[in-house]
């Protein structure tokens, strides 16, 4: 059996950050983001009966021993629960590359949970498959939903996604690849050290919950500026922590910081734009689809040769092809 899926990264407007169960991958909050229709990632698993051990490609090109052993823990998740033995060649890759600042791990592992259940003959719900998405990066969950999506925090059956309906809010995000290149710490070890070490992690934990309430109020009245508002407030916050964490999780660049001053003047000089940054020094910058353009030109304008990538609202995860 092969199948091959394809998934879309996704970023949070009210984000993850920290684990409650490292093993099952189950967040400390519940969390919520938007599904991009750029840079998706394509994954291919198929069975080999034949061989000894997994195999996996990135583009056809061998992946960090690191990158290996994640995906091979994922796939000794899939086979039992398939209860399997075989071995599979995964192959994978992205339209955009990974440095292009997009959270690959959240599309990687969508794409590789629908096509890996798919080649095992598992026939799961979108729910399990989020469950599942959500065990090899948390933020996996969310891609398996196409649009707003809600992952609650919940335990190992509870903990998964749900698309929102979100009738009359229409986003684009334009990002802003400020560095390509890879972040200094990565968001697993960013996370577990803010939890363990900041003073500030205990406060995270208990606004996150009132922040989402207000976030699906906002969302179904449509209100883009307090979508808005509630997405740049609660990014501030998760940094907050990490610049509270023992020794301090820094992302931002002077880069950073220029392109937040440049957000709040697009707001005083009348395109209602706000900024989001995950775990790295980009800036992801919501705002409604027909200011897309004027907010990238802006950017452009502002940074000299900046790579910059205006998304629309995308699809949930699909399996193309399973034979
Ligand atoms: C800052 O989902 O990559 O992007 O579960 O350890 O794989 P693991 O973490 P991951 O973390 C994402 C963190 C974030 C915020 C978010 O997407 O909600």
């Amino acid at each position: 059996m092969s199948a091959t899926a394809i998934a879309y990264p996704n970023i949070a407007l009210i984000k993850y950050w920290g684990k409650r169960d490292e093993q099952l991958s189950l967040p400390a909050t519940g969390s919520l983001s938007l599904t991009l229709d750029i840079a998706p990632t394509r994954t291919t698993v198929t069975l080999a009966p034949e061989a000894d051990e997994d195999v996996a490609t990135w583009r056809g090109r061998p992946m960090l021993d690191r990158e290996l052993a994640r995906i091979r823990s994922f796939l000794e998740l899939v086979r039992g629960l398939a209860g399997s033995r075989t071995p599979a060649v995964v192959d994978t890759g992205n339209e955009i590359p990974t440095g292009a600042g997009l959270a690959s791990s959240a599309s990687g592992f969508a794409a590789l949970a629908a096509a890996a259940s798919t080649a095992y003959g598992l026939e799961l719900s979108r729910r399990d498959l989020s469950r599942l998405a959500r065990r090899g990066s948390g933020s996996a969950a969310r891609s398996v939903f196409g649009g707003l999506v809600e992952w609650y925090a919940g335990d190992d059956a509870t903990s998964y996604a749900e698309p929102l309906p979100a009738q009359g809010l229409n986003l684009a995000l334009v990002v802003a690849v400020l560095d390509p290149g890879r972040k200094a710490v990565g968001s697993r070890e960013a996370m577990r050290r803010t939890a363990a070490t900041s003073p500030f992690y205990g406060a995270w934990v208990q606004s996150v919950p009132s922040e989402l309430t207000q976030m699906r109020t906002a969302i179904t009245r449509a209100d883009f500026t307090a979508v808005g508002e509630l997405a740049e407030s609660n990014a501030l916050r998760m940094h907050a922590t990490m610049l509270g964490a023992v020794p301090p999780v820094r992302y931002w660049t002077g880069g950073t910081v220029a392109a937040l001053d440049l957000v709040a003047q697009l707001r005083e000089d009348g395109i209602e734009a706000y900024a989001t940054i995950d775990a790295g020094p980009n800036v992801k910058v919501l705002c409604r689809p027909q200011d897309a353009a004027a907010v990238a030109d802006r950017f452009a304008a502002a940074f000299a040769g900046l790579d910059l990538l205006i998304s629309g609202s995308g699809p949930g995860v699909r399996v193309e092809e399973a034979r």
